[in-house]
Protein backbone atom coordinates (compact mmCIF):
# COMPACT_ATOMS: atom_id res chain seq x y z
CA UNK A 1 0.00 0.00 0.00
CA UNK A 2 0.93 3.42 -0.46
CA UNK A 3 1.16 6.17 2.92
CA UNK A 4 2.23 9.64 4.04
CA UNK A 5 5.55 8.75 5.26
CA UNK A 6 8.29 11.21 7.29
CA UNK A 7 11.54 10.65 6.27
CA UNK A 8 13.01 13.10 8.60
CA UNK A 9 11.61 15.74 10.53
CA UNK A 10 10.62 19.10 9.07
CA UNK A 11 8.83 21.62 7.34
CA UNK A 12 5.17 19.93 5.68
CA UNK A 13 7.42 19.34 2.54
CA UNK A 14 8.95 16.38 4.40
CA UNK A 15 5.89 14.49 4.00
CA UNK A 16 6.12 11.78 1.21
CA UNK A 17 3.88 9.65 -0.27
CA UNK A 18 5.76 6.20 -0.39
CA UNK A 19 5.10 2.68 -1.16
CA UNK A 20 4.87 0.50 2.31
CA UNK A 21 4.11 -3.14 3.79
CA UNK A 22 0.27 -3.65 3.99
CA UNK A 23 -0.66 -3.99 7.76
CA UNK A 24 -1.79 -7.00 9.07
CA UNK A 25 -4.76 -7.70 11.41
CA UNK A 26 -3.83 -8.65 14.31
CA UNK A 27 -5.42 -10.02 17.67
CA UNK A 28 -8.73 -8.25 18.26
CA UNK A 29 -8.10 -5.97 15.37
CA UNK A 30 -9.29 -5.07 12.18
CA UNK A 31 -7.72 -3.31 9.23
CA UNK A 32 -9.96 -0.67 7.62
CA UNK A 33 -9.28 0.52 3.63
CA UNK A 34 -9.11 4.44 4.40
CA UNK A 35 -11.93 6.30 2.47
CA UNK A 36 -10.57 10.15 4.79
CA UNK A 37 -8.91 10.77 7.49
CA UNK A 38 -7.98 14.48 9.35
CA UNK A 39 -5.15 17.00 9.96
CA UNK A 40 -4.63 17.14 13.83
CA UNK A 41 -2.17 19.54 15.52
CA UNK A 42 -0.63 16.03 17.07
CA UNK A 43 0.14 15.31 13.49
CA UNK A 44 2.18 18.67 12.67
CA UNK A 45 4.16 17.81 16.10
CA UNK A 46 4.62 14.74 14.83
CA UNK A 47 6.17 15.89 11.40
CA UNK A 48 8.39 17.90 13.28
CA UNK A 49 10.34 15.63 15.39
CA UNK A 50 8.43 16.67 18.88
CA UNK A 51 5.78 13.98 19.13
CA UNK A 52 6.61 10.62 18.88
CA UNK A 53 4.26 7.68 18.13
CA UNK A 54 3.46 5.50 21.43
CA UNK A 55 5.54 2.25 21.05
CA UNK A 56 3.39 -0.23 19.03
CA UNK A 57 2.01 2.51 16.87
CA UNK A 58 1.93 3.16 13.15
CA UNK A 59 5.24 4.93 12.57
CA UNK A 60 2.93 7.12 9.62
CA UNK A 61 0.46 10.71 11.40
CA UNK A 62 -3.08 10.33 11.51
CA UNK A 63 -4.91 9.89 14.79
CA UNK A 64 -8.19 9.27 13.19
CA UNK A 65 -10.15 8.11 9.81
CA UNK A 66 -13.34 6.32 7.94
CA UNK A 67 -13.48 3.69 5.82
CA UNK A 68 -14.50 0.07 5.22
CA UNK A 69 -12.93 -3.12 7.16
CA UNK A 70 -10.93 -5.02 4.79
CA UNK A 71 -10.36 -7.64 7.07
CA UNK A 72 -11.12 -8.91 10.33
CA UNK A 73 -8.58 -10.52 13.03
CA UNK A 74 -9.14 -13.32 15.25
CA UNK A 75 -10.92 -12.45 18.66
CA UNK A 76 -13.05 -9.82 16.89
CA UNK A 77 -17.35 -10.25 17.26
CA UNK A 78 -19.44 -7.70 16.03
CA UNK A 79 -17.80 -6.58 13.03
CA UNK A 80 -17.78 -8.13 9.29
CA UNK A 81 -15.59 -7.24 5.78
CA UNK A 82 -17.29 -4.48 4.31
CA UNK A 83 -18.72 -2.44 7.15
CA UNK A 84 -18.41 1.41 6.80
CA UNK A 85 -16.49 2.71 10.20
CA UNK A 86 -14.87 5.25 11.44
CA UNK A 87 -11.98 4.99 14.19
CA UNK A 88 -10.08 6.45 16.76
CA UNK A 89 -6.32 5.84 16.07
CA UNK A 90 -2.87 5.48 17.60
CA UNK A 91 -1.14 6.64 14.36
CA UNK A 92 -1.14 5.22 11.12
CA UNK A 93 -4.56 6.99 9.66
CA UNK A 94 -2.53 9.03 6.46
CA UNK A 95 -2.24 5.44 4.38
CA UNK A 96 -4.47 3.24 2.27
CA UNK A 97 -4.75 0.79 5.07
CA UNK A 98 -4.51 0.64 8.92
CA UNK A 99 -4.95 -2.20 11.51
CA UNK A 100 -7.49 -1.18 14.20
CA UNK A 101 -7.74 -2.11 17.52
CA UNK A 102 -12.26 -3.10 17.36
CA UNK A 103 -12.38 -1.66 20.79
CA UNK A 104 -11.74 2.04 18.91
CA UNK A 105 -14.31 1.56 15.63
CA UNK A 106 -17.34 3.46 15.14
CA UNK A 107 -20.11 3.01 12.68
CA UNK A 108 -20.55 5.68 10.22
CA UNK A 109 -23.48 7.61 12.34
CA UNK A 110 -27.11 7.78 10.56
CA UNK A 111 -26.98 11.16 8.36
CA UNK A 112 -23.34 11.50 7.88
CA UNK A 113 -21.38 10.48 4.80
CA UNK A 114 -18.37 8.29 4.57
CA UNK A 115 -15.72 10.95 4.51
CA UNK A 116 -17.25 13.50 6.71
CA UNK A 117 -17.13 10.41 9.29
CA UNK A 118 -13.52 10.88 10.01
CA UNK A 119 -14.12 14.18 10.93
CA UNK A 120 -15.42 12.74 13.97
CA UNK A 121 -13.64 10.06 16.18
CA UNK A 122 -10.64 12.35 17.72
CA UNK A 123 -12.98 15.15 18.65
CA UNK A 124 -15.78 13.24 19.92
CA UNK A 125 -13.47 11.05 21.96
CA UNK A 126 -11.35 14.39 23.53
CA UNK A 127 -14.28 16.34 23.73
CA UNK A 128 -16.42 13.52 25.99
CA UNK A 129 -13.29 11.82 27.77
CA UNK A 130 -12.58 15.24 28.88
CA UNK A 131 -15.79 17.74 29.11
CA UNK A 132 -17.99 15.15 30.81
CA UNK A 133 -15.52 12.38 32.24
CA UNK A 134 -13.25 14.17 33.56
CA UNK A 135 -14.87 17.50 34.37
CA UNK A 136 -18.67 16.32 34.44
CA UNK A 137 -20.06 18.91 32.93
CA UNK A 138 -23.56 19.49 34.07
CA UNK A 139 -26.26 21.59 32.64
CA UNK A 140 -26.93 24.91 33.25
CA UNK A 141 -23.38 25.01 34.38
CA UNK A 142 -20.66 27.37 31.78
CA UNK A 143 -17.96 25.76 30.02
CA UNK A 144 -15.10 27.99 28.32
CA UNK A 145 -13.21 26.80 25.67
CA UNK A 146 -10.47 28.13 24.48
CA UNK A 147 -10.10 27.86 20.54
CA UNK A 148 -13.13 27.67 19.79
CA UNK A 149 -13.19 27.44 15.98
CA UNK A 150 -10.58 24.71 16.28
CA UNK A 151 -11.59 21.00 15.34
CA UNK A 152 -11.65 20.39 19.40
CA UNK A 153 -13.61 23.90 19.60
CA UNK A 154 -16.24 23.64 17.50
CA UNK A 155 -17.21 19.81 19.08
CA UNK A 156 -16.84 21.38 22.36
CA UNK A 157 -19.56 23.92 21.90
CA UNK A 158 -22.13 21.98 20.49
CA UNK A 159 -22.17 18.54 23.00
CA UNK A 160 -21.76 21.30 25.50
CA UNK A 161 -25.17 23.35 24.21
CA UNK A 162 -26.74 19.92 23.43
CA UNK A 163 -26.40 19.04 27.59
CA UNK A 164 -27.98 22.27 28.31
CA UNK A 165 -24.92 24.50 29.48
CA UNK A 166 -24.43 27.61 28.87
CA UNK A 167 -20.98 28.26 26.49
CA UNK A 168 -18.33 31.03 26.43
CA UNK A 169 -15.60 30.55 23.92
CA UNK A 170 -11.83 32.69 22.89
CA UNK A 171 -10.84 32.83 19.36
CA UNK A 172 -8.65 35.05 17.42
CA UNK A 173 -11.13 36.93 14.74
CA UNK A 174 -14.62 37.38 14.62
CA UNK A 175 -14.73 35.42 11.46
CA UNK A 176 -14.08 32.77 14.07
CA UNK A 177 -16.12 34.01 17.01
CA UNK A 178 -19.10 34.17 14.15
CA UNK A 179 -18.55 30.79 13.50
CA UNK A 180 -18.60 29.50 17.15
CA UNK A 181 -22.15 31.91 17.62
CA UNK A 182 -23.72 29.80 15.04
CA UNK A 183 -22.53 26.41 16.45
CA UNK A 184 -24.36 27.97 19.45
CA UNK A 185 -21.37 29.81 21.79
CA UNK A 186 -23.38 32.44 24.16
CA UNK A 187 -20.67 34.70 25.10
CA UNK A 188 -17.69 35.21 22.44
CA UNK A 189 -14.27 36.75 23.41
CA UNK A 190 -11.72 38.15 20.75
CA UNK A 191 -8.44 36.91 22.78
CA UNK A 192 -6.53 39.32 20.65
CA UNK A 193 -8.80 42.52 22.09
CA UNK A 194 -9.98 41.20 25.60
CA UNK A 195 -9.35 39.54 28.54
CA UNK A 196 -11.12 36.24 28.98
CA UNK A 197 -11.61 36.84 33.23
CA UNK A 198 -13.11 40.09 32.54
CA UNK A 199 -15.83 38.33 30.16
CA UNK A 200 -16.97 34.78 32.09
CA UNK A 201 -16.73 32.87 35.31
CA UNK A 202 -16.76 29.25 34.06
CA UNK A 203 -17.67 25.75 36.08
CA UNK A 204 -15.59 24.20 33.65
CA UNK A 205 -12.68 25.41 31.04
CA UNK A 206 -11.41 23.45 28.40
CA UNK A 207 -7.79 24.44 27.57
CA UNK A 208 -5.43 24.28 25.08
CA UNK A 209 -2.72 26.72 25.85
CA UNK A 210 -1.33 25.43 28.56
CA UNK A 211 1.26 27.30 30.96
CA UNK A 212 0.53 30.82 29.57
CA UNK A 213 -3.31 31.26 30.35
CA UNK A 214 -2.29 28.54 33.67
CA UNK A 215 -2.92 31.35 36.53
CA UNK A 216 -5.71 33.17 34.52
CA UNK A 217 -7.90 30.51 33.75
CA UNK A 218 -7.66 30.05 37.91
CA UNK A 219 -8.44 33.07 38.22
CA UNK A 220 -11.51 33.37 36.01
CA UNK A 221 -12.98 29.62 37.60
CA UNK A 222 -16.26 29.59 39.45
CA UNK A 223 -15.86 28.39 43.26
CA UNK A 224 -15.95 24.48 42.73
CA UNK A 225 -14.78 24.84 38.99
CA UNK A 226 -12.76 21.91 37.20
CA UNK A 227 -9.87 22.95 34.83
CA UNK A 228 -8.69 20.85 32.04
CA UNK A 229 -5.79 20.95 30.11
CA UNK A 230 -5.40 19.27 26.58
CA UNK A 231 -2.99 21.34 25.05
CA UNK A 232 0.19 23.78 25.25
CA UNK A 233 0.08 26.09 22.44
CA UNK A 234 1.71 28.35 25.37
CA UNK A 235 4.05 26.09 26.68
CA UNK A 236 4.63 23.55 29.59
CA UNK A 237 6.13 25.44 32.46
CA UNK A 238 4.20 27.77 35.09
CA UNK A 239 3.63 29.30 38.21
CA UNK A 240 0.06 28.79 39.94
CA UNK A 241 -0.76 30.78 43.05
CA UNK A 242 -2.21 27.62 45.03
CA UNK A 243 -4.44 29.66 47.11
CA UNK A 244 -6.40 30.97 44.70
CA UNK A 245 -7.22 27.18 43.72
CA UNK A 246 -7.75 26.51 47.51
CA UNK A 247 -10.20 29.27 48.10
CA UNK A 248 -12.27 28.09 44.98
CA UNK A 249 -12.40 24.59 45.88
CA UNK A 250 -11.49 23.99 42.32
CA UNK A 251 -9.56 21.25 40.80
CA UNK A 252 -6.79 21.12 37.57
CA UNK A 253 -6.52 18.16 35.33
CA UNK A 254 -4.45 17.87 32.23
CA UNK A 255 -5.06 14.63 29.87
CA UNK A 256 -3.73 13.08 26.51
CA UNK A 257 -5.42 10.73 24.19
CA UNK A 258 -3.29 9.25 22.50
CA UNK A 259 -0.45 6.88 24.38
CA UNK A 260 -3.93 5.87 26.94
CA UNK A 261 -3.96 2.03 27.04
CA UNK A 262 -6.54 0.19 24.50
CA UNK A 263 -8.73 -1.04 27.08
CA UNK A 264 -8.90 2.77 28.42
CA UNK A 265 -9.89 4.10 24.88
CA UNK A 266 -12.48 1.49 24.12
CA UNK A 267 -14.13 2.43 27.34
CA UNK A 268 -13.88 6.12 26.00
CA UNK A 269 -15.00 5.20 22.54
CA UNK A 270 -17.97 3.35 24.25
CA UNK A 271 -19.62 6.22 25.88
CA UNK A 272 -18.67 8.29 23.30
CA UNK A 273 -21.07 5.38 21.09
CA UNK A 274 -23.83 5.58 23.97
CA UNK A 275 -23.78 9.53 24.49
CA UNK A 276 -22.44 11.42 21.38
CA UNK A 277 -24.15 9.23 18.36
CA UNK A 278 -27.33 10.01 18.66
CA UNK A 279 -26.90 13.40 19.28
CA UNK A 280 -25.32 13.61 15.67
CA UNK A 281 -28.01 11.30 14.15
CA UNK A 282 -30.55 13.59 15.64
CA UNK A 283 -29.05 16.57 13.84
CA UNK A 284 -28.03 18.54 17.94
CA UNK A 285 -24.69 17.98 16.72
CA UNK A 286 -22.78 17.84 13.53
CA UNK A 287 -19.29 17.25 11.97
CA UNK A 288 -17.48 20.77 11.06
CA UNK A 289 -15.48 20.47 8.17
CA UNK A 290 -13.50 23.27 7.01
CA UNK A 291 -11.71 21.76 3.47
CA UNK A 292 -11.34 18.42 1.90
CA UNK A 293 -8.72 17.61 0.01
CA UNK A 294 -6.51 14.69 -1.22
CA UNK A 295 -4.40 12.66 0.92
CA UNK A 296 -1.54 13.08 -1.58
CA UNK A 297 -1.53 16.87 -0.54
CA UNK A 298 -1.25 16.27 2.97
CA UNK A 299 1.62 19.21 3.21
CA UNK A 300 -1.22 21.52 2.12
CA UNK A 301 -3.17 20.60 5.01
CA UNK A 302 -0.46 20.63 7.47
CA UNK A 303 0.04 24.71 5.88
CA UNK A 304 -3.44 25.38 6.76
CA UNK A 305 -4.15 23.96 9.84
CA UNK A 306 -0.70 26.11 11.15
CA UNK A 307 -1.28 29.02 9.35
CA UNK A 308 -4.33 28.79 11.69
CA UNK A 309 -7.12 29.89 8.77
CA UNK A 310 -9.72 27.04 9.52
CA UNK A 311 -12.42 26.75 11.23
CA UNK A 312 -13.31 23.19 12.04
CA UNK A 313 -11.42 20.04 10.56
CA UNK A 314 -9.59 19.91 7.86
CA UNK A 315 -10.03 16.41 6.04
CA UNK A 316 -7.47 13.78 3.83
CA UNK A 317 -9.08 12.09 1.24
CA UNK A 318 -7.83 8.53 -0.37
N1 LIG B 1 -4.81 16.01 25.05
C1 LIG B 1 -5.44 15.43 24.07
O1 LIG B 1 -5.79 14.25 24.17
C2 LIG B 1 -5.76 16.18 22.81
C3 LIG B 1 -6.50 15.59 21.78
C4 LIG B 1 -6.79 16.33 20.64
C5 LIG B 1 -6.33 17.64 20.55
N2 LIG B 1 -5.60 18.18 21.56
C6 LIG B 1 -5.12 19.58 21.49
O2 LIG B 1 -6.22 20.43 21.34
C7 LIG B 1 -5.84 21.57 20.59
C8 LIG B 1 -6.80 21.76 19.44
O3 LIG B 1 -6.61 20.70 18.53
P1 LIG B 1 -7.18 20.79 17.05
O4 LIG B 1 -6.71 19.61 16.31
O5 LIG B 1 -8.62 21.09 17.14
O6 LIG B 1 -6.33 22.04 16.52
P2 LIG B 1 -6.66 23.27 15.62
O7 LIG B 1 -7.93 23.10 14.87
O8 LIG B 1 -5.42 23.55 14.84
O9 LIG B 1 -6.85 24.42 16.68
C9 LIG B 1 -5.87 25.19 17.30
C10 LIG B 1 -6.59 26.44 17.80
O10 LIG B 1 -5.81 27.17 18.73
C11 LIG B 1 -6.34 28.46 18.73
N3 LIG B 1 -5.51 29.40 19.49
C12 LIG B 1 -4.21 29.71 19.28
N4 LIG B 1 -3.80 30.61 20.23
C13 LIG B 1 -4.86 30.82 21.05
C14 LIG B 1 -5.07 31.62 22.22
N5 LIG B 1 -4.08 32.36 22.75
N6 LIG B 1 -6.28 31.58 22.83
C15 LIG B 1 -7.26 30.82 22.34
N7 LIG B 1 -7.14 30.04 21.23
C16 LIG B 1 -5.95 30.05 20.59
C17 LIG B 1 -6.45 28.77 17.26
O11 LIG B 1 -7.44 29.73 17.08
P3 LIG B 1 -7.16 31.24 16.64
O12 LIG B 1 -6.79 31.24 15.19
O13 LIG B 1 -8.44 31.86 16.91
O14 LIG B 1 -6.01 31.71 17.47
C18 LIG B 1 -6.95 27.41 16.69
O15 LIG B 1 -8.34 27.41 16.54
C19 LIG B 1 -4.39 21.35 20.16
O16 LIG B 1 -3.56 22.05 21.07
C20 LIG B 1 -4.21 19.86 20.30
O17 LIG B 1 -2.88 19.51 20.54
C21 LIG B 1 -5.31 17.48 22.67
Amino acid sequence: MYAITIPQPGGPEVLTWAEVADPVAGDGEVVVEVAATAVNRADVMQRRGHYDPPPGASPYPGLECSGRIAEVGPGVSGWSVGDEVCALLAGGGYAEKVAVPAGQLLPVPKGVDLVTAAALPEVTATVWSNVFMVAHLRPGETLLVHGGSSGIGTMAVQLAKAVGATVAVTAGSAEKLAACRELGADILVNYREQDFTEAVTPDVILDIIGAKYLQRNVDALAVNGRLVVIGLQGGTKAELNLATLLSKRAAVAATSLRPRPREEKAAIVGAVREHVWPLIEAGAVRPVVDRTMPLVEAAEGHRVVEESTHIGKVLLTV
